[in-house]
C-alpha cells in the first residue's frame, strides 16, 4: 500500500505520531507520504514538545524514516497532488475544522487539501479523523458535505473498554481502528469479546 498521512492543527498530535509509527512498521505498506500543516507545528510543540520543522519526521518516528517522505503543504506540485499517482488512500489525523472546511468545499488550496481532493475524485479511501468539541453547525455541515463526497468521518474518539494504560496506548488502539478501516488490520489490536 502507498498511503498519505496528514497532520493538521487540531488537538491529538499523538494520534498522528502513532499512525506514522504503525505504518513505518507495517510490511504491507511500501510508501508513506507525510504532510504536516503549518498550524500543526504549533500543536506538535504544545502537545509533544517537538519544536520547529527540522527533523520533524525523525522526531515523530523516533528514528530514521525508511519508507516515509515528508512534503511541505505549500508543495502543490508533489506526486500526491495528481490523480495519476497510484496512491491507495489518505488519512488526516488529527483533522482540524479548518482543514475539514477546505476539503469539504473543494478548495484544494494546499497539498493537504489538494491530495484529499484528488483522493475523493479518484474514489479512493479518505479518512478524516476530525477533532473539535463541541461542534457548531458549520462543522456538522462540512462533515456531511465531506461524507457525501465519499470521505469517512472518523472522529478522534478513543475507546475505553480496552482499558488503555496511558495516552500512547489509547492512541495506538485508535490508530488500529483507523488502519483496519483502510484494510490494514494491526497485530495487538484490541478485539471486544463480550463473554470474557
Ligand atoms: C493547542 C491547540 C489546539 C487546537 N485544537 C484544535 C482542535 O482540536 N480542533 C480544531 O479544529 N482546531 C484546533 N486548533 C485550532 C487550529 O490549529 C487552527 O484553526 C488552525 O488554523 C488549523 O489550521 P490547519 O487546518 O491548516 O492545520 C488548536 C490550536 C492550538 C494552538
Amino acid at each position: 500500500m502507498n498511503l498519505t498521512v496528514a497532520l493538521t492543527g487540531a488537538s491529538g498530535a499523538i494520534f498522528g505520531r502513532e499512525a506514522l509509527r504503525a505504518l513505518e512498521l507495517d510490511e504491507r505498506v511500501t510508501r508513506v507520504h507525510f504532510i504536516a500543516s503549518e498550524n500543526s507545528l504549533r500543536v506538535l510543540a504544545e502537545e509533544l514538545g517537538l519544536k520547529g520543522r527540522n527533523d520533524l519526521l525523525e522526531k515523530l518516528l523516533g528514528g530514521a524514516a525508511k519508507k516515509t517522505t515528508q512534503h511541505a503543504d505549500a508543495d502543490i506540485g508533489a506526486s500526491i497532488a495528481s490523480g495519476s499517482y497510484p496512491s491507495n488512500g489518505m488519512i488526516v489525523l488529527p483533522c482540524s475544522m479548518g482543514t475539514l472546511a477546505s476539503i469539504a468545499n473543494g478548495l484544494a488550496n494546499g497539498l493537504i487539501a489538494r491530495a484529499a481532493d484528488v483522493t475523493l475524485k479518484e474514489r479512493r479511501p479518505l479518512i478524516l479523523c476530525v477533532r473539535e468539541t463541541p461542534f457548531n453547525r458549520i462543522h456538522l455541515r462540512n462533515m456531511t458535505l465531506a461524507a457525501e463526497a465519499g470521505a469517512v468521518i472518523f472522529p478522534v474518539i478513543p475507546a475505553f473498554y480496552n482499558k488503555p494504560i496511558d495516552s500512547a496506548e489509547m492512541a495506538r488502539q485508535f490508530v488500529c481502528r483507523v488502519l483496519a478501516h483502510i484494510g490494514l488490520p494491526q497485530p495487538g489490536a484490541h478485539v471486544w469479546k463480550a463473554d470474557e
